[in-house]
């Protein structure tokens, strides 16, 4: 007999969904959670761990909502992806309502992040640290963060993460960006100076929100992700939702025929390329979608039934 035939293992690219609390501890759905601890290995909570949640009120952290859903996924054996720690949204009244100097708000941000960080040492293991820093053009975006403290809040913000939990991975989060262009072309120029800082930067999230007149081709996420891998980091799709508004009056066969296709080629890449790590799908039903129900973008039909997107992407991962 030969030397045993060694069959290279597949490399695991895990699923993860976006989930809303209500629902997921809602008795009265209980496909949801169901659905959620069947097919998925992750969740990213939809808007529980945003900054308005966390901290209602300057110094006063409100984490019972947080603590449950980071509790149900230790119970069931899920990862939490962290989202998001700084964004120019869902921010509080307290943190618009008046001015700040830079070492005020740079205050803050250190707080925020040292607090919530700190308090999911080791059971959160991954973080979008920011969120939506750029334009469509590769400008910077005008948000408080960076009016009051400049650029450098970007770096600031990583590294506070860092020293909470040295273990956690750190990602920087964006839209758009699935493909070369001059979004991703900012963002990559960011990420690779600050490795060069020496600050501590693991990934890139795509949030990968598309349609049929927006998506990448497998060619075209793959050269993202490799370019990637070049630099040292990590790719995942964060948000994934395939957006069928434009195609409403398209028969349902064809219009999830055409999404199953655009899934293929985004999962087919992630699956392709050793530095994507996670595919995470932004909500587990159309019967739940923040696109509203005309999308019907995600992977399980409004019955909790799989899609032809469902079926292509179970074959490949
Ligand atoms: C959205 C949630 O889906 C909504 O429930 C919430 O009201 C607003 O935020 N990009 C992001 C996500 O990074 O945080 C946003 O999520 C969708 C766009």
């Amino acid at each position: 007999f030969g030397a045993p035939q060694t069959v290279p293992l597949r490399r695991q690219v895990r699923l993860g969904a976006a989930t809303h609390q209500k629902r997921l501890f809602d008795a009265a759905e209980p496909l949801y959670q169901q659905t959620f601890l069947s097919h998925f290995d992750s969740l990213t909570p939809e808007y529980e761990m945003k900054i308005a949640q966390l901290q209602p009120a300057q110094g006063q952290f409100d984490f019972t909502i947080a603590d449950q859903i980071v509790a149900f996924a230790e119970a069931n054996g899920k990862q939490v992806r962290g989202h998001t720690l700084i964004w120019g949204n869902s921010l509080p009244a307290w943190l618009t309502g008046r001015t700040w100097t830079r070492e005020e708000l740079l205050q803050v941000l250190e707080n925020h992040i040292a607090t919530v960080v700190g308090r999911y040492r080791g059971r959160i293991t991954e973080w979008d640290v920011v969120n939506e820093a750029f334009l469509d053009d590769g400008t910077w975006r005008q948000n408080l963060w960076l009016t009051t403290i400049g650029p450098e809040y970007i770096a600031r913000a990583f590294q506070a993460a860092h020293r909470a939990d040295p273990a956690a991975k750190l990602f920087y989060n964006d839209y758009s960006i699935e493909r070369i262009n001059s979004k991703s072309n900012a963002i990559h120029t960011l990420a690779t100076s600050l490795l060069a800082q020496g600050v501590p930067i693991d990934g890139i999230g795509m949030q990968a929100h598309v349609s049929p007149n927006y998506y990448p081709t497998q060619a075209q996420l793959e050269a993202v992700l490799s370019r990637l891998e070049a630099a040292g980091l990590e790719g995942q799709l964060t948000e994934l939702d395939v957006n069928l508004t434009q195609l409403a009056d398209t028969p349902a066969a064809e219009k999830f025929e055409l999404q199953a296709q655009i899934y293929q080629g985004m999962v087919a890449a992630c699956q392709a390329r050793p530095g994507c790590t996670r595919i995470t799908t932004w909500g587990i039903t159309d019967k739940y979608t923040y696109l509203g129900s005309a999308g019907a973008p995600l992977l399980f039909d409004t019955q909790y039934g799989p899609k032809r997107a469902m079926e292509v992407t179970r074959r490949i991962l």
